[in-house]
């Protein structure tokens, strides 16, 4: 469920009508839906509340969407963050989320993030591989600190997901393959500072199947009870995100949290362990909507082309993984028409969608690429010198400019002529 819906005729987030905030911000921009994004945690949570120890921890996964002003949303309920970069710690902690409800992921830390993660006295660091630890326990003693890691596994299942966004399968470049996890273990706890008390998977994104989740989690479950009787004692399991967002109303939508927590509840029954879950899409991917007119149409030799003022540069996802956004206009349009949506950038990649039946939209008319609050702003990029599109938060009849278009002019006075120019 979102709120992006049409009253009198005009698509509306919330309250705000988006063609009068286009012509107040210029297109193309991003808008958010605080209600939406409020409502998608507060139904993960809830669903999830009672789980293992009763107390699990949601920590967002700032990777989908580490906007200021949405990390800000989520800090108020009572939302962690799972980052992956000394970038992403920093806007968590800017945001308002406490240091003990962050956790720190990712296949490559650098020693200066790590460092940044122990300075901050965060709850965990999810430890990807053998030299991590050994990199992790050297920049806690520079520190005299001590800190909690969960080591994640690799636990060689196919997430049955997009081959890019998969990460669980057992070639895949995260974690530590599940057999060599007892030896990890004893590593760990080798090092004076460093206290091994978890574990954690995440076998992709968009998962549109509960099992592939339900296996790793009961291998997660398996390892800590082996673990446990080695004499190591765990704390926590860390089950990761990826839970799929519908993109199409076309299409049946994937399970729901609720359906993904029952799957839970019975891959965990009896766990005296905290849970960590680390959400990213499902939480803002609808959300969002990226807010584009149409410069003109052209015919091809066989296509009719609705060209936007959006292009690959602001949201990636259809031309790196083929992604589907729904495209609708703004003003709804009884006539349909078949066309290929693209965007000024000179490659065909920069296509949105292949001839797709839609509303029959023209020069000058506004479309919205719906369910673009995840992996879209921040994926965006300056090709072509293209600027950054604002990033427009709204909260009823309330809205603000929570993220601003980057000026050509300050884009290009971050580049200087080599001296012997
Ligand atoms: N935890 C870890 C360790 C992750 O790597 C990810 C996502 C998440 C949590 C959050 O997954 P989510 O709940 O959002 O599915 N750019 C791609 C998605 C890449 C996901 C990478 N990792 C896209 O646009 O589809």
């Amino acid at each position: 469920m979102d709120h992006f819906q049409i009253r009198d005729g005009v698509m509306h987030a919330e309250d705000v009508n988006l063609a009068a905030l286009a012509k107040q911000v210029g297109t193309p921009f991003y808008c958010y839906s605080s209600a939406t994004m409020e409502r998608h945690f507060t139904v993960f949570r809830d669903a999830v509340a009672g789980l293992g120890d009763g107390n699990p921890l949601v920590a967002f996964a700032v990777k989908a969407n580490p906007n200021l002003a949405v990390l800000a949303t989520l800090a108020r309920l009572g939302a962690g963050a799972d980052v992956v970069s000394g970038g992403e710690l920093a806007r968590a902690l800017a945001a308002g989320m406490p240091a003990s409800r962050i956790v720190f992921s990712g296949v490559g830390k650098t020693r200066a993030e790590l460092a940044a993660g122990v300075e901050a006295g965060i709850l965990q660091f999810n430890v990807e591989s053998e030299a991590e630890i050994d990199m992790l326990a050297e920049v806690a003693a520079a520190k005299g600190a001590t800190v909690e890691i969960a080591i994640r596994i690799n636990p060689a299942v196919d997430p049955k997901t997009h081959g890019k966004i998969s990460t669980g399968g057992a070639d895949a470049k995260f974690g530590i393959p599940w057999e060599r996890l007892p030896a990890a273990f004893a590593q760990a706890a080798a090092h004076p500072n460093l206290r091994p008390v978890g574990l954690a998977a995440h076998i992709g994104s968009q998962l549109t199947k509960l099992e592939p989740v339900e296996d790793a989690i009961r291998k997660l479950g398996d390892l800590a009870r082996q673990l446990e009787a080695a004499g190591h004692q765990i704390k926590r399991i860390d089950v990761g995100g990826g839970l799929g967002v519908p993109y199409r109303r076309d299409q049946a939508p994937p399970p729901s949290p609720a359906d993904y927590a029952a799957m839970v509840a019975r891959a965990t029954e009896g766990w005296p362990w905290r849970l960590m879950f680390e959400p990213g899409r499902m939480i803002v991917g609808n959300a969002g909507v990226l807010v584009s007119e149409v410069i003109l149409t052209k015919e091809g030799a066989s296509k009719h082309f609705i060209v936007v003022d959006a292009a690959m540069n602001d949201l990636l996802r259809p031309s790196l993984y083929n992604a589907w956004h729904d495209i609708l206009a703004v003003h709804p349009k009884t006539a349909r028409t078949r066309a290929t949506v693209v965007g000024p950038i000179c490659e065909t990649g920069d296509t949105f969608a292949e001839d797709r039946e839609m509303e029959d939209v023209a020069a000058g008319d506004l479309v919205a690429f719906m369910t673009a609050g995840a992996y879209g702003a921040t994926m965006a990029s300056t090709y072509n010198s293209r600027p950054l599109v604002p990033e427009v938060m709204v909260k009823g009849a309330e809205w603000a400019i929570v993220s601003q278009r980057n000026q050509p002019a300050a884009m290009l006075a971050l580049d200087a002529k080599a001296p012997w120019l």
